[in-house]
């Protein structure tokens, strides 16, 4: 006979709405594959009477949360309104009053996920988050659990679907920047606002919860470097394009073998064959190499009411199971050492330098001699004239110290040959 658990959830919006669909349409499986009918026993909204996608009998819905978090029949609260205010007061109250949690809020884990967690397990109770990372693609849960044995040496993912759209985009049909960018906001991929995303703060959210977990060391979003996609120029993608790379957002985490680990979000030229390489669209991909896994790929739809649902649905079915067999708070917040993150400075990269000069006798030798005085050795060099007089120049470095590679950078922008410094970005290897 299958238990009864009773559910309140925060919010009706586009992953509110897919979790209540979901929830009914497979009601059958989820009951026998927990044990549990799940029912749904209230629902907070900001407005009650907003016409939904989904349809809900009114006497389901406050819009008083705490309705839902000091009742004492319901058992799970599912967190479903994003941001801080009032989803972290919200969701500390839940742990008060001893409820299990589920959440797809990247901001509350990147900022509060330690202090969540943490509270949690003072009462053995389950915090779930699967759907903050990646939308409906498993990954908060098989890093801690399938691979849970391995010392993992890093973690990089495309894990924001608007910016890969719009680079996508520019890449396969020739658009510029803000002309991707438009399209990408009248199909819905992005948001009127779109910073958030286009400045890289999704991805260093993610990263964020992401690289905590890889390396069980808490890390916070604001010390995480990060640079957005806005710089990125339709010339750079051709050029990366001849080169053999294409370039993507990447949310990068490594190990330094050291203690210390790099936590970074920035457009990186990556080697076409490299499996994130062929991640198109609006679609994420997060790729880990474990020492004893090797390398390992999550792909999926990173965002949406469906696949997002699908992580939260699959959370809430983990709780029940648990709260059936009086095993909750197994897996508390993994987060046992503090690795400090290596300032962006002192990171070793690869590096592409596109520049435009004079065409004039020893020009080549001029910028090649300050790379040499600084220290960067030069792996390929190639130029080509853009117009009577004046030449494109793209430099790629051998793997130095950032710093190094600025201060050419800065050197070689007051040369008297020097017309532009174009763009420079960071070169993954194809292995890590
Ligand atoms: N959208 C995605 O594809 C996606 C993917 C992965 C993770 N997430 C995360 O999932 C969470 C929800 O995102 P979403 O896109 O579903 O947001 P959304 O569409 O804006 O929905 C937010 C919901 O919260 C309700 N709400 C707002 N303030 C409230 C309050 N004070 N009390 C009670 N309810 C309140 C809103 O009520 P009204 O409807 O009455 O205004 C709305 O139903 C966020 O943390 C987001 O980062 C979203």
């Amino acid at each position: 006979v299958s238990s009864e658990i009773k559910l309140g959830i925060l919010g009706l919006g586009v992953v509110g709405s897919g979790t209540v669909e979901l929830l009914r349409q497979n009601a059958d499986i989820i009951e026998q594959k927990t044990g549990a009918k799940i029912i749904i026993k209230k629902i907070a909204v900001r407005h009650i009477d907003k016409p939904r996608s989904v349809n809900v009998d009114r006497s389901l819905l406050t819009d008083n949360s705490y309705e839902i978090l000091d009742d004492p029949e319901i058992d799970i609260v599912c967190e479903l309104i994003g941001g801080i205010d009032p989803a972290h007061e919200l969701v500390l109250r839940a742990l008060e009053n001893k409820k299990q949690v589920v959440t797809a809020n990247k901001e509350l884990i990147a900022k509060h996920g330690t202090e969540l967690m943490n509270k949690a397990n003072e009462s053995k109770l389950d915090f779930q988050f699967e759907g903050s990372v990646g939308g409906g693609i498993p990954i908060i849960q098989p890093m801690k659990n399938a691979l849970a044995g391995n010392q993992v040496q890093a973690v990089m993912g495309i894990v924001n679907g608007t910016t890969n759209y719009i680079l996508s985009q520019m890449a396969d049909e020739n658009k510029d920047f803000n002309a991707a960018l438009a399209e990408a906001q009248e199909l819905g991929y992005a948001e009127a606002n779109p910073t958030n995303d286009i400045d890289g703060h999704d991805a260093a959210y993610k990263l964020a919860i992401l690289s905590s977990i890889a390396f069980t060391t808490p890390v916070d979003e604001a010390a995480i470097y990060r640079e957005g996609i806005a710089k990125v120029q339709l010339r750079d993608i051709q050029v990366a394009r001849d080169l053999g790379y294409v370039i993507k957002l990447l949310a990068i985490a490594k190990s330094n073998g050291n203690g210390s680990i790099q936590a970074r979000v920035h457009p990186t030229f990556l080697p076409k064959h490299h499996p994130l390489a062929a991640i198109s669209g609006v679609y994420n991909a997060v790729y880990i190499h474990g020492d004893f896994v090797g390398d390992v790929m999550f792909y999926g739809q990173g965002a949406g009411s469906k696949p997002t649902a699908s992580a939260v649905v699959g959370d809430i079915m983990d709780v029940a199971r648990n709260l059936n067999n009086g095993s909750t708070g197994r897996v508390p917040c993994t987060c046992h050492e503090l690795h400090a993150i290596t300032p962006i400075e002192k990171i070793v990269s690869k590096y592409y330098f596109r520049m435009i000069a004079t065409d004039r006798p020893k020009m080549l030798a001029s910028i090649a001699n300050v790379f040499g005085n600084c220290g960067v050795s030069i792996e390929a060099v190639q130029h080509r004239p853009i117009s009577r007089g004046r030449i494109e120049m793209v430099w790629i470095t051998h793997k130095t110290e950032e710093s190094k590679f600025t201060r050419s950078v800065s050197h070689i922008s007051i040369l008297s040959v020097t017309e532009k410094i174009a763009n420079w970005f960071r070169v993954e290897e194809e292995d890590i």
